[in-house]
């Protein structure tokens, strides 16, 4: 991606692996970067070692934190070092005094240098001649284990007598413990000593699964350059710090005191806040020596096999073989995707982004300082958007994971919303909070039809899968009493058989269902919330008319899909819960889709006639007749919207109203005290079909005018003013955070992917360039590369890391912009490159996975590189001609032709533009 302003980046990038360095890191506040692997270590590590170590919400390693913590806590994996003559000072730079002199002549120096996985920091004191270079990471694997190695040279020129302590406090319990019972519950605590470190054992754990026996572990562990163990320890935090001292100024570090356990440990301490305290021997260094020390922090299930642990980790051989072992890893990961344009920058941040979706599969919507919040658990919204990234990167997977998923639908069509720790399990929900998402039922089948165009695999629609059922029916109007949970969570028939159905059936369901479940101007009620979970206070009256565009988009999708499934298997039939056949109105007796009181009695209907059960019995009916049905309501659902809630602004331009509130009063429009749109109302009618295309221009118009804020990008509103108690707490925001009129990066990349899918590519590409402008412009967004949650009024990115953002930019770059996607199964070739991001040799390529073969794909323009201005001439296969099939969008390549060819190696496709 080019850009026309030059970008300040505070970052830069270093080489092709994503690697970026950055100097005086710790001048910015709330950085941080994650270091994770799949066992399950969730770390994050601030440029000062500030961050947290947990591997769950019930066993921190650290204390929980949320992202002010990060410069205000002084609890950090601190490593401190006493020098003679000279006092103390912490290689972290986290001191009382390297704090103070922060903006002074005296401050330390310092850069940071980060890839993918890896953290380092490297900070030097002039005056002491004292440089301290601290790299960090999580080891791949299954081990919960971080490991950092300390570097201490001597950059001066007189000789430095040395003596080293690592000191990170050991909080070793439940997030819930920090405000309640934090003292307590460090009664708990067993703190043991041994020959490299200090372990923390809670005799009990007490958090919101009661009192029970502990057996989870905490340690750090350390030793010096060559083996050298430890020789002595300071286990407890309150004797380390002293009477009147702190972590950032401790009197066991001020006053060089000798710790009362000595070399070997041994000794047990019980009934205190705990800290990995480890004193190293006192060195010399001559000007230029350099002295290492590798530090081991890590969780275990039971008490921790020390001499095992040492030897895998604790030695800067090993410590360098797996950060090597560790690089190859994450790059290896993030290569499934490359992207090669003019601009190698923007290239480098792809790969960042594209790391995204895998942190937030390892991560949830937790552990990290902004994610301060939840349990880890990812949400339903997110199960099916992250799927749209691994369709891109772990292709291999996806199928059986959606399959699972829909175990969770209920055949009221809405969904189960606490989702367990298997794949395909759902729980039910006994803290009794009836909320359904009316979008819940929406985002299923857009992964799915991309599984479908990515995969030809038409057959799973007819796969079976089992439905969810806990005590609430009727989208949680109405309580189903003869549920126990003892009876499970499997919907079943009459005869008490565990019912299942067709995954059509389910998607069927999802879509049928909200077009009944009208409000009192015909669109779908908005319900709990709808993707705006701010969205919150408008349960009884409130509608999303934009999702309602979403729904009608999926039906006339469906309708087509019906089509095409008839066509490719011959089969003319489809068989559904007999109970369905009530939805599918116009097979029976028509309903008048303008009557609101007709919707809710068929509705009515169907809840009674499925009431948290099933007959069994299944319907046999017309595919032809089910697709008409389906295209019809969609028909009705399109003319309506653009009839009743077109909103013609008096500017020459109308954009979509997106809202009722809970006064059944439409939210959008020019009122008197100023204009209220949403950026979300304008993105669904876009995305499907409901916008109609003269419709298109003038949205965009709208949005440009009412949303787009030169310093921070796509608004996702403009200001309401007030804080509307009867549509969301959103509004109970600041206008320019979050929800509320911030750059909210999930929509504004929705709304590029609508507008290139629109055929509006110029349009699209200011949308995406915006984020990625927004996101590198450091001196105001102030985070590491990737693209934030948002971007708040004064520009700075926000929730960096785990957003479902990064899965849609992913997508998009991939099978909008570069235009490599499926249809039903083959490879349709159809890119909407712009001239900017073709590269001197007038070359745009990407790597990536289609037909479980990596292909790399390389446009040349040999003519005009300006999007609409050149077709594709010509396609080669490895070399060979290959026989254009031209379709409207662009051209076609069988995937029979791909799936032939050898697996394990990349595969090249040059395609000429002119
Ligand atoms: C977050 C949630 C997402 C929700 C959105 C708006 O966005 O994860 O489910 O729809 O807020 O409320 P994200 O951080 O994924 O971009």
């Amino acid at each position: 991606m080019n850009h026309d302003h030059k970008i300040k980046s505070g970052w830069s990038f270093t080489g092709n692996n994503g690697d970026f360095r950055l100097e005086q890191p710790d001048r910015s506040s709330f950085l941080y970067f994650p270091l994770v692997n799949e066992g399950g270590m969730m770390s994050s590590v601030s440029p000062k070692l500030h961050g947290q170590v947990t591997s769950g919400h019930n066993t921190f390693l650290t204390p929980p934190l949320s992202v002010e913590d990060l410069h205000n806590s002084r609890a950090s994996r601190n490593f401190w070092v006493y020098i003679a003559g000279q006092g103390a000072w912490s290689a972290t730079g986290d001191s009382a005094r390297q704090n103070a002199a922060v903006y002074g002549e005296a401050a330390d120096e310092s850069l940071l240098e980060a890839g993918l996985l890896w953290h380092k920091v490297t900070r030097e004191n002039k005056e002491l001649g004292l440089n301290a270079q601290i790299t960090s990471f999580v080891p791949c694997g299954n081990d919960k284990v971080e490991l950092m190695k300390v570097v201490l040279t001597n950059s001066g020129t007189k000789e430095l007598t040395l003596t080293p302590t690592a000191a990170i406090p050991l909080y070793a319990r439940s997030a819930d413990d920090l405000r309640d019972h934090r003292h307590v519950t460090s009664l708990l605590n067993r703190i043991y000593t041994s020959a490299y470190g200090v372990e923390v054992q809670p005799a009990l754990s007490f958090d919101e699964r009661g009192h029970r026996v502990n057996h989870t572990s905490y340690g750090v562990f350390g030793a010096a350059e060559g083996g050298a163990q430890p020789v002595g320890f300071f286990p407890v935090q309150e004797e380390f710090i002293g009477e009147g001292g702190s972590l950032d100024w401790p009197e066991a570090v001020v006053r060089n005191l000798a710790p009362e356990i000595g070399e070997g440990g041994g000794r047990v301490k019980e009934g205190y806040e705990a800290l990995g305290g480890l004193r190293f021997a006192e060195i010399t260094l001559a000007p230029g020596q350099s002295h290492s020390y590798v530090v081991v922090l890590a969780i275990e299930n039971d008490r921790i096999g020390v001499p095992v642990l040492m030897a895998k980790y604790g030695s800067t051989a090993a410590f360098d073989a797996l950060l090597e072992e560790n690089k190859t890893f994450w790059a290896e990961k993030v290569n499934t995707v490359e992207f090669h344009t003019g601009d190698h920058s923007a290239d480098e941040w792809m790969k960042w982004v594209t790391l995204q979706p895998v942190l937030r599969r390892l991560y949830g919507n937790s552990f990290l300082p902004y994610h301060d919040y939840g349990r880890g658990g990812r949400g339903w919204r997110d199960l099916w958007q992250d799927c749209l990234a691994l369709l891109i990167m772990e292709p291999a997977d996806v199928r059986s994971l959606l399959l699972n998923n829909y175990a969770g639908v209920r055949i009221d069509g809405s969904n189960a919303t606490i989702i367990g720790q298997q794949p395909g399990e759902f729980i039910a929900d006994r803290n009794n909070i009836p909320r359904v998402w009316m979008d819940h039922g929406a985002w299923p089948f857009l992964t799915t039809m991309l599984y479908l165009d990515q995969s030809g695999d038409l057959d799973f629609l007819l796969q079976e899968q089992t439905y969810f059922r806990d005590s609430f029916m009727s989208r949680c109007k109405e309580r189903d009493t003869s549920w126990e949970p003892a009876a499970g969570s499997s919907l079943r028939t009459a005869a008490g058989e565990v019912y299942t159905g067709t995954i059509l059936e389910h998607i069927l369901l999802q879509n049928l269902v909200p077009f009944f479940n009208v409000g009192e101007h015909n669109n779908i009620l908005l319900e709990g919330a709808d993707w705006n979970d701010g969205l919150d206070m408008a349960a009884q009256r409130g509608e999303s008319v934009t999702f309602t565009a979403f729904y009608a988009s999926n039906l006339l999708d469906l309708s087509r899909l019906l089509i095409t499934l008839k066509e490719r298997t011959g089969g003319d039939t489809l068989e559904l819960a007999e109970e369905m056949t009530l939805l599918l109105d116009s097979l029976g007796e028509s309903v008048d889709y303008e009557s609101i009181t007709a919707k809710h009695a068929l509705l009515d209907r169907f809840y009674a006639t499925a009431p948290n059960k099933v007959s069994g019995v299944r319907a046999q009916l017309k595919l032809e007749q089910v697709a008409e049905d389906l295209a019809r309501k969609a028909e009705w659902i399109f003319a309506h919207l653009r009839r009743n809630e077109w909103v013609d602004s008096g500017h020459g331009d109308g954009w979509f109203n997106g809202y009722y509130n809970n006064d059944g009063e439409r939210v959008e429009g020019e009122f008197a005290g100023g204009t209220r749109m949403t950026l979300t109302g304008q993105v669904f009618p876009l995305l499907g079909h409901a916008a109609a295309p003269e419709q298109i221009a003038s949205i965009v118009s709208a949005v440009e005018r009412n949303l787009f804020d030169d310093k921070i990008g796509y608004r996702l509103n403009s200001n309401f003013g007030g804080i509307q108690q009867n549509l969301g707490r959103a509004f109970g925001f600041a206008f320019g955070h979050k929800e509320n009129g911030a750059m909210f990066s999930h929509m504004t990349v929705m709304y590029g992917n609508a507008l290139y899918k629109r055929g509006f590519v110029k349009e699209g590409r200011k949308v995406l360039d915006s984020l990625y402008s927004l996101s590198a412009d450091f001196e105001v967004s102030r985070m590491y590369p990737g693209i934030p949650e948002y971007i708040n009024e004064q520009g700075r990115g926000m929730y960096t890391y785990l957003t479902g953002s990064a899965s849609w930019m992913l997508l998009t770059m991939v099978t909008e912009v570069f235009g490599v996607k499926g249809k039903l199964g083959d490879l349709l070739l159809q890119p909407k490159l712009v001239k900017e991001q073709f590269d001197a040799e007038a070359r745009a390529s990407i790597k990536t996975i289609f037909a479980g073969r990596e292909l790399k794909v390389v446009y040349t323009a040999t003519g005009s590189a300006e999007y609409g201005e050149y077709q594709i001439h010509a396609v080669k296969l490895n070399g060979a001609e290959v026989t254009l099939q031209r379709v409207s969008e662009g051209v076609l390549i069988s995937r029979s032709l791909l799936s032939a060819l050898p697996e394990g190696q990349v595969h090249l496709l040059e395609v000429e533009l002119a």
